[in-house]
């Protein structure tokens, strides 16, 4: 049987990981930390809740007594770090709390690995763990309109977001080069599917236009970037655990890059078509002020991961996005619930003093 200590998984992508992982495997037994922050959502992992393969710690990556006290509890063979604070304009408004979990949570797991698996005695690790960091291709910055990332660009990001993944994936590194502790590192592409927060540009679209509210594009809406399906990305991170080389980086992405516009324009489209909705047209599109240091375009070459362990993405965009806004038009519960309360405040904050352009 293998162990896995997840964190972060009743977010949007670790959630997923757990339903594709329990689908997947027979054998398996997924520790799940997570803290519930605003964007952690235990209606996600609906699926899991009578499967006691799947075990839910409520608590913080930072918190170093639980984190220990988890890994010699259980002995997870991998750690997987979904925790996150995830949004960039979040990070824009507030940057410590992205400090606080992305960065010095990222360290505190290291750190209680190292002591969990390290023998400083014998000056060994424990056979067959790993650490693997969930990461984003934002860490390596903007491209201009040609090229593509590969784990070789350097780091250069420009949000307080994607500086926070950078400072932790240099952590995860710093762990493998000093103290050959096993780790990988992914760096994946957007991702979009189900159970995405609705303040990410997929769902934040589909709930506004569904409602006959304005969908506001940042600046000229030509950025770009490289949108994976969620399961995908699953697909990946679990071959990079079981497969990956330590001490490697892993880019995901399946060359699906798409101008921001575009996105919006899909999702009038398929959602008007669906409801069969006049009112839900470009008519709803308002070009707001920009996101600033908003990066130009993302674009990630895969080849690493297609050569080395055989990944390949499934599911088309065309199929994703329709998936996608069938799954939100079939769970309005689920939208209502995470839309209630906070959320409203956080949008009028986030979009209430943003200036039509
Ligand atoms: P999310 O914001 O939907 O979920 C984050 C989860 O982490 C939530 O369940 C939250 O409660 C939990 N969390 C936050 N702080 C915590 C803490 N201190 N301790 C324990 N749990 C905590 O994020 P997501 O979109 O699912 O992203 C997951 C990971 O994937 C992140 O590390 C993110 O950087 C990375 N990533 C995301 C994308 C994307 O497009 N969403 C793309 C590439 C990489
Ligand atoms: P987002 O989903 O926040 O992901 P990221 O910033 O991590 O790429 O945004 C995707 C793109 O959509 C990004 O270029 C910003 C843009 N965007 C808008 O134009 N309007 C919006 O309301 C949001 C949330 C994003």
């Amino acid at each position: 049987m293998t162990t896995y200590l997840m964190t972060g998984c009743a977010g949007f992508i670790g959630s997923n990981m757990v339903l594709y992982m329990l689908k997947k495997y027979t054998d398996i037994r997924i520790v799940n930390l997570d803290a519930l922050t605003y964007a952690g959502n235990m209606e996600n992992l609906k699926e899991a809740a009578d499967d006691d393969r799947h075990i839910f710690v409520h608590g913080n990556i930072c918190d170093r007594p639980l984190v220990s006290r988890l890994l010699a509890e259980y002995d997870p063979d991998v750690v997987i770090n979904f925790a996150a604070e995830s949004h960039v304009d979040r990070s824009i408004a507030d940057p410590m709390i992205f400090v606080n979990t992305n960065v010095c949570g990222t360290v505190n797991l290291l750190q209680c690995c190292k002591e969990a698996w390290y023998d400083p005695e014998q000056r060994s690790w424990k056979k067959g763990r790993k650490y693997l960091q969930v990461s984003t291709d934002e860490v390596y910055g903007a491209l201009g309109a040609e090229g593509f990332f590969t784990e070789k660009s350097p780091t250069d990001p420009h949000s307080p977001y994607s500086s926070s993944k950078a400072s932790a994936d240099h952590f995860v590194k710093a762990f493998h080069d000093t103290y050959g502790m096993p780790v990988n590192i992914t760096r994946c592409s957007n991702n979009y599917g189900r159970f995405q927060f609705v303040e990410k540009l997929i769902p934040l679209m589909i709930f506004n236009a569904k409602n006959h509210r304005p969908l506001p594009v940042y600046g000229d809406g030509m950025q770009i970037r490289d949108w994976l399906y969620v399961e995908d990305h699953c697909k990946a991170i679990d071959m990079v655990a079981s497969g990956g080389r330590s001490g490697e980086i892993y880019n995901i992405g399946g060359h699906n890059e798409r101008t921001n516009i575009f996105i919006v324009k899909t999702v009038i489209d398929q959602l008007s078509r669906r409801l069969g909705d006049p009112e839900i047209n470009e008519g709803l599109i308002r070009h707001v002020e920009d996101r600033p240091g908003h990066d130009r375009r993302y674009g990630i070459d895969p080849g690493k991961i297609k050569a080395d362990l055989g990944w390949y993405p499934e599911t088309t965009f065309e199929v994703g996005i329709v998936k996608t806004i069938d799954w939100y038009l079939g769970n309005p519960e689920w939208t209502e619930h995470v839309t209630s309360g906070a959320y409203q405040q956080y949008y009028a904050e986030m979009y209430g003093n943003r200036k039509e352009i």
